[in-house]
């Protein structure tokens, strides 16, 4: 193996240059290289000063999270870092790209830090139930204080050079060529006679520190709530303050060290690597052919058309947004500029950003526009007749090679593309409300659509920051699919006498962003009402089937949109409220339908809502619909609010053990009737094998 690590030695300047792509991350042979060029360097000792400088599209990206399951090989990082801040000349660090996690604590091992007017620092490692452990809990409260280190630390977000600068991480911005400046700056420190400045000999300023962890300590109860890494980042800053730098280091070790070994880390880098493996579609040639995506046209400037069209517009890609009519194009476009203006108040947009991105966005009411687009996006109201109309007078207009994509949420995807004469260039864009916002972009595979097209939405949902995941073609596609029977359940418990309190209670303490009836609420009763009725001929024969929705919707309860739903709504507080008016409506229906009242306690609220979601994951995956656990993980983690640090349903389940699901599967089909409670064939030979869901990827995807 080629070692990643060089040295150039041209003149007094000594470079060390790491190439390691795609994004330098610091693996075991990357640290192997440091140490060598570092020590052999030193013993040299004829270099007036070292840049620390990397190859390819980034600075350091962070330790390698791949070996994180291997045991630890030497050297450390932290060892190497210390060699680096030990030298007797000063080590100046060339930072571009993202120097994140080990990579900006390199930075803060070097002496100083000359970064690209683009670059951006951060220490994420907290999104990966870890925290940074290559001295970055010791080094950066010494440069910049306690409350700006933590501030990096525990909202893991980057930050730019400019503000690295503000804060005193970055001594120089370079505006031009990087590594030249680099050079001028080291070159420069050597006719000044200013020598190496390590971090870890300041002392740590402590002044108002209390607030500060006061605040994030709060932050880490509630925000990140259920995760135990953010308290062991607190306690390793804290030994910053009280400790000697050594021991500080050593503790700050031994805790990342715990932390990493815990289920959190490792639910948490399973969906890391899972979220980047959506884009890899086994048997899709790597030489496939993409289709530029130039611009984009959007039809209906409704509630998703208009966030669709924001999406766009945000990715720099001027969009055409096509209405019915004036009112509702006036409308739509107002909805849009005022999502913008909210960020404006924010102070996260300037007003002059808002005006540029609303130039991207044209409004129209005429199809014939969409004449040169190269993806145009359909989202009428969900109805076959209406979209099979659409589809040929879009097949009829559009250039020969767009793409035509539907944003429906239920309807046979082959069935709207065999309305044109190139179904290969017709798929699902299955995007989530509010779709400016939501992360999941689910990409619904027709039976002809072509590797291309797939393979160009692909990364179209990349280039608009959205995750996009495949989808074969059935009822609901992923996500829905597996929210039909987790959603069931909690209305059938509210039928046998729990509340909405109880039920979303549990499903909350487990991590859920929120609970099921209270997403109802958000998303509208009306809506999967609507939906259920039109599969009326497919209903389940069992009268209980969502018939808690049913009488919600009936009674005009359709959620925050109306004030009341499953809960009450207060204008004005962000809370949700028990009513009941709700809970009557709820047991009247129950005995109407002689439901006994039997409220089922918090284990078997928490059993009968999570198994039937495994349960139908695993029915999803054997058929085909989801090409891989890992998938579904990254559907319910980035559209339904399943907490990434359980790593997604099929993670969680491969965790708490399949056995276990299957045995409660069997518990409740006892109870209930095999109607809803069969467990999974897929489930089954599984357990029968002593196989996890991660094998199952392993074996198949
Ligand atoms: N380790 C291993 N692989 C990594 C990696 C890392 N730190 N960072 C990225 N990769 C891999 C990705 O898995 C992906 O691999 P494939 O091409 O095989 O899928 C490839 O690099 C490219 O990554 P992206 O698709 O994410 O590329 P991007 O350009 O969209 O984003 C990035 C680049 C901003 C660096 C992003 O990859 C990222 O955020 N990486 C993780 C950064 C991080 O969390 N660093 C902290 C690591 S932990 C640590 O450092 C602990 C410590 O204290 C010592
Ligand atoms: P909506 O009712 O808010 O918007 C639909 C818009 O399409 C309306 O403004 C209407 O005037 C316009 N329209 C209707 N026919 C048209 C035509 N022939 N030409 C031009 N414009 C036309 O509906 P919404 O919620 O935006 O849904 C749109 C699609 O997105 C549906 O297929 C729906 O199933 C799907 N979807 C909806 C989600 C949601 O949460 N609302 C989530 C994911 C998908």
């Amino acid at each position: 193996m080629t070692n990643p690590v060089t040295i150039e030695r041209k003149d007094e300047i000594a470079v060390v240059w790491t190439d390691n792509p795609p994004v330098n991350a610091i693996s075991h042979a990357v640290r192997l290289g440091l140490m060598e060029a570092f020590e052999s360097l030193a013993k040299e000792g004829d270099a007036k000063a070292i840049i620390l400088a990397c190859k390819g599209r980034t600075f350091f990206a962070g330790a390698d999270i791949s070996e994180f399951d291997k045991p630890v090989q030497a050297p450390h990082l932290q060892d190497v870092f210390d060699t680096i801040e030990g030298m007797k000349v000063p080590v100046v660090a060339a930072i571009f790209g993202t120097a994140l996690g080990g990579g900006m604590e390199a930075t803060l091992a070097c002496h100083y830090r000359v970064a690209d007017a683009k670059a951006r620092l951060g220490l994420p490692e907290l999104n990966l139930g870890i925290f940074p452990g290559a001295g970055g809990t010791q080094r950066l409260p010494r440069l910049i204080g306690v409350r700006g280190a933590l501030d990096i630390i525990m909202t893991a977000k980057p930050i730019s050079a400019s503000k690295a600068k503000e804060l005193g991480i970055v001594d120089h911005i370079a505006g031009g060529d990087l590594m030249a400046e680099a050079k001028a700056y080291a070159r420069k420190l050597v006719e000044e006679g200013k020598g190496p400045r390590p971090v870890s000999r300041l002392s740590v300023d402590g002044t108002g520190v209390e607030e500060a962890f006061a605040h994030y300590e709060a932050f880490a109860k509630s925000r990140l709530k259920g995760r135990t890494s953010p308290l062991k980042a607190l306690q390793a800053v804290r030994a910053a303050m009280d400790l000697p730098f050594k021991e500080g280091l050593a503790l700050e070790l031994k805790l990342c060290l715990e932390a990493k070994d815990t289920f959190e880390s490792k639910a948490l880098r399973h969906i890391f690597f899972a979220e980047r493996k959506t884009r890899k579609i086994p048997g899709l040639p790597e030489d496939t052919a993409v289709h530029e995506i130039a611009n984009v046209g959007i039809l209906g400037a409704g509630t998703m058309g208009g966030g669709i069209a924001m999406c766009f517009a945000n990715a720099g890609l001027p969009v055409t947004l096509v209405e019915a009519n004036e009112d509702n194009l006036k409308r739509g476009l107002a909805t849009i500029e005022r999502n913008y203006e909210r960020t404006v108040k924010r102070g996260r947009l300037s007003a002059k950003q808002k005006n540029a991105l609303m130039a991207n966005i044209r409004g129209s009411l005429d199809m014939a526009n969409f004449a040169d687009c190269d993806l145009v996006i359909e989202a009428v109201f969900e109805n076959m007749d209406l979209k099979k109309e659409v589809f040929r007078k879009l097949d009829s207009i559009c250039k020969q090679g767009a793409i035509l994509a539907t944003n429906t949420s239920t309807l046979d995807v082959d069935e709207i593309a065999a309305e044109t004469k190139r179904p290969e260039y017709v798929l699902g864009l299955h995007f989530f409300s509010p779709a400016n916002i939501m992360p999941l972009l689910e990409v619904v595979r027709g039976a002809k659509t072509d590797a291309g097209v797939l393979k160009s939405a692909l990364q179209v949902g990349k280039r608009i920051r959205k995750i996009p995941v495949v989808s074969g073609i059935c009822f609901g596609f992923i996500g829905n699919r597996m929210l039909s029977p987790y959603g069931r359940e909690a209305q059938r418990m509210l039928l046998e006498g729990a509340s909405p309190k109880d039920i979303d209670s549990v499903l909350e303490d487990f991590g859920m962003a929120m609970g099921v009836l209270a997403v109802y609420d958000l998303a509208g009763i009306d809506v999967g009402h609507k939906i259920r009725e039109a599969m009326r001929d497919n209903k389940p024969d069992d009268p209980t089937f969502f018939a808690a929705g049913a009488v919600m919707n009936d009674a005009g309860r359709f959620g925050q949109k109306t004030g009341t739903g499953f809960y009450r709504y207060e204008k004005g507080t962000r809370g949700r409220f028990e009513d009941p008016d709700a809970l009557a409506l709820i047991r009247k229906t129950a005995e109407d339908l002689g439901v006994v009242q039997d409220p089922p306690g918090r284990e078997e609220i928490f059993e009968r809502c999570l198994y039937p979601l495994v349960n139908e994951g695993a029915n999803i995956l054997d058929e085909g619909i989801a090409l891989r656990a890992s998938d579904i993980d990254v559907v319910w983690t980035a559209g339904y609010g399943f907490p990434r640090h359980k790593g997604g349903p099929m993670f969680w389940a491969d965790h708490i053990g399949l056995d276990k699901i299957l045995a409660g599967m069997k518990k409740y089909r006892e109870k209930f009737g095999p109607l809803f409670w069969e467990p999974a064939p897929l489930l089954e030979r599984l357990v029968r094998e002593g196989k996890t869901f991660a094998d199952w990827d392993k074996e198949n995807a």
